[in-house]
């Protein structure tokens, strides 16, 4: 395997707050340890286009605190296609890159592994995702932000929820997993949480009607996981229909939930998985994802990490039950 001497980074997908913190880990990992390093901008979209920069110590100065990502994002269609990702390959021999660190989730760590078989190139992924779905780390980039993002909202809701003695449905991203809902659901104290993973349970609206959450209390706060076809609109319309003396409300936390500055763990995190990226280069590892398992820095290969079946522990279902009476 010929040495590695330039490493190409870049963000796509979803953008999460930690996602610069994770640049600027990389960056100056890279640089301290001897790498060269090219930005590659709007995710794998800027590997087609050729829109690949040096990156010095400079570059990275001042933004572990900024969200969003300064190299821009996309969810790029070309990449998807074999001709795509032969012309992403062709640039990134041109511009000398012979290691890529693709910070972003499930998808866009798909990309990655897709790429890194066909063209036998060292990628590297950074859990880079507010979904907190990518198997082989406790948590992803940008999950905890979001979380306190979404906690600060439904305190807020519920002073107008309980003035009113309303029902709300609060609805929260997380594309096809719950990690959000659920524990968003648990430190805001809601009443509910209606998420994708409780799916053996046929109608989560109807078990939670029966326990009777208006017997004991005047107002209510349901996280509903964001879904195509029962978001939280779906069940204010089935309780406005089912229950007519219900005063229902609906609020879609939305993009907001994305933006803001990193918590410290998220800067942890990224910190901590950045400077671990570079290190599994120099250990000569290839096509791995780079986490944090039990406090540890973990390396998992790429193919496991975006498993869909993280394993979501069903004793927050119970927990969320049991202390919303
Ligand atoms: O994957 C991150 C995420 O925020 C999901 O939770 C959500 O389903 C999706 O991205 C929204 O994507 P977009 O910003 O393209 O609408």
């Amino acid at each position: 395997m010929a040495k590695i001497k330039t490493i190409g980074i870049l963000t796509s997908g979803g953008d999460a707050p930690g996602m610069n913190a994770a640049i600027r880990a990389v960056t100056r990992a890279g640089i301290y340890n001897g790498f060269d390093i090219k930005a590659i901008y709007r995710g794998y979209d800027g590997l087609i286009t050729n829109d690949i920069r040096p990156f010095t110590t400079e570059n990275v100065s001042g933004i572990i605190g900024q969200g969003g990502t300064i190299l821009k994002t996309a969810r790029s269609k070309e990449f998807a296609t074999e001709e795509g990702r032969k012309k992403a390959h062709d640039n990134l021999a041109a511009a000398g890159i012979d290691a890529l660190v693709v910070i972003g989730g499930n998808g866009s760590l798909t990309g990655a592994m897709k790429f890194a078989q066909e063209f036998d190139i060292c990628c590297i992924g950074l859990p880079g995702t507010i979904d907190n779905d990518l198997y082989g780390t406790d948590n992803t980039i940008g999950y905890d932000t979001t979380m306190n993002t979404i906690v600060e909202c439904v305190d807020r809701i519920r002073d107008t929820a309980q003035s009113h003695e309303r029902i709300f449905f609060v609805e929260v991203m997380g594309r096809d997993a719950g990690f959000l809902a659920q524990n968003s659901a648990i430190a805001s104290g809601a009443e509910a949480a209606i998420i994708p993973e409780d799916s053996t349970d046929v109608d989560q609206l109807a078990r939670f009607m029966e326990r009777g959450i208006r017997k004991s209390k005047r107002s209510c706060i349901v996280i509903v996981s964001e879904s195509p076809k029962c978001g939280a609109m779906y069940y204010a319309d089935r309780v406005r229909k089912e229950f007519p003396d219900y005063d229902v409300r609906v609020s879609i936390l939305g993009h907001l939930q994305r933006g803001g500055r990193p918590s410290a763990r998220d800067r942890i995190l990224a910190s901590r998985t950045g400077v671990g990226a570079i290190e599994a280069i120099m250990q000569g590892q290839r096509n791995i994802m780079v986490g944090v398992r039990n406090n540890e820095v973990a390396y998992v290969p790429l193919s496991e990490a975006i498993r869909s079946d993280k394993p979501f522990d069903r004793k927050l279902i119970k927990v969320l039950d049991e202390l919303s009476i």
